[in-house]
């Protein structure tokens, strides 16, 4: 058996990659390791971000010994994607905003960008506008918010659609432009946790794209072959908290376990 798929976010947001990994390999053995203490990432600033992440991961990679580590964070990999490859020995895959599946769906070549402040505004976000959408008209909207009800919702609280729709009102009104946004960017991985309710709340129908299948394929490619039992791995978080552990039990993790991160 090979060894298990590490997936690192700030909070619950990695759920939604490993639940794509799940569904594209049934018997692969998935860990999970997030930093809490830190989250939200998105509202950080970029040098102290990057250098933390690489202590996470470091000291994660450490304990878990995986055989690759999935960054499923857009914040942090459209950050430190390449600080982390230099660092560790094991594949890094990274998770960026899912531009080329959504400009190749938009009819109207109007598309929504949602993600974290971070996020909207990094270079890296930039580049693949341009490389992948530069006949789109792309709507940026920074939605931190939604994180704070990704993460209550997967503790066991219900979402607030009062929040929700206040974190949404510039893409709702986007989506009534007269060249209106037809296809909706998740550029966080918090966010397609929440699909079902930004779908019952959105005004018009939307197709909501996020990067979790382009995740798969390429584990898939770096990581073969992805053969276990099925059963997923230890978890690890950077702080107790009792919302998180029931999140990642109700997934099919363990327990987290407190990660130590020495910063180097
Ligand atoms: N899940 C992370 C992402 O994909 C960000 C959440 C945060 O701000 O910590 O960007």
């Amino acid at each position: 058996m090979t060894g298990s798929v590490l997936i690192f976010d700030s909070g619950v947001g990695g759920l939604s990659v490993a639940a794509a990994l799940r569904r594209y390999y049934p018997r692969a053995r998935l860990s999970y390791a997030c930093d809490n203490a830190w989250l939200p990432y998105g509202l950080r600033p970029d040098a102290l971000l990057t250098q933390r992440i690489v202590d996470v991961c470091r000291a994660a990679v450490a304990v878990c010994r995986p055989a690759a580590l999935v960054v499923a964070c857009n914040t942090a990999s459209t950050l430190a994607l390449e600080p982390l490859r230099r660092t560790l020995t094991i594949p890094v895959i990274g998770t960026v905003p899912a531009i080329k599946p959504a400009a190749a769906l938009s009819h109207t070549r109007h598309l929504g960008l949602l993600a974290t402040t971070a996020t909207v505004g990094r270079p890296y976000t930039q580049r693949l506008i341009e490389r992948f959408a530069a006949d789109c008209r792309v709507t940026r909207i920074a939605a931190d918010a939604l994180v704070t009800e990704a993460e209550a919702w997967l503790g066991g609280a219900t979402p607030s659609p009062a929040r929700v729709n206040a974190a949404l009102t510039p893409l709702w009104q986007a989506a009534s432009a007269d060249t209106p946004l037809d296809t909706v960017v998740l550029g966080c991985t918090h966010f397609p946790l929440l699909t079902p309710w930004l779908a019952t709340l959105s005004p018009v129908p939307l197709a909501w794209v996020d990067s979790g299948d382009a995740i798969a394929r390429r584990v898939g490619q770096l990581v073969a072959p992805l053969a276990g039992a099925g059963v997923n791995g230890q978890a690890f978080a950077t702080a107790p908290q009792p919302a998180l552990a029931r999140a990642l039990l109700s997934h099919g993790f363990q327990r987290p376990q407190h990660l130590s991160v020495a910063a180097c």
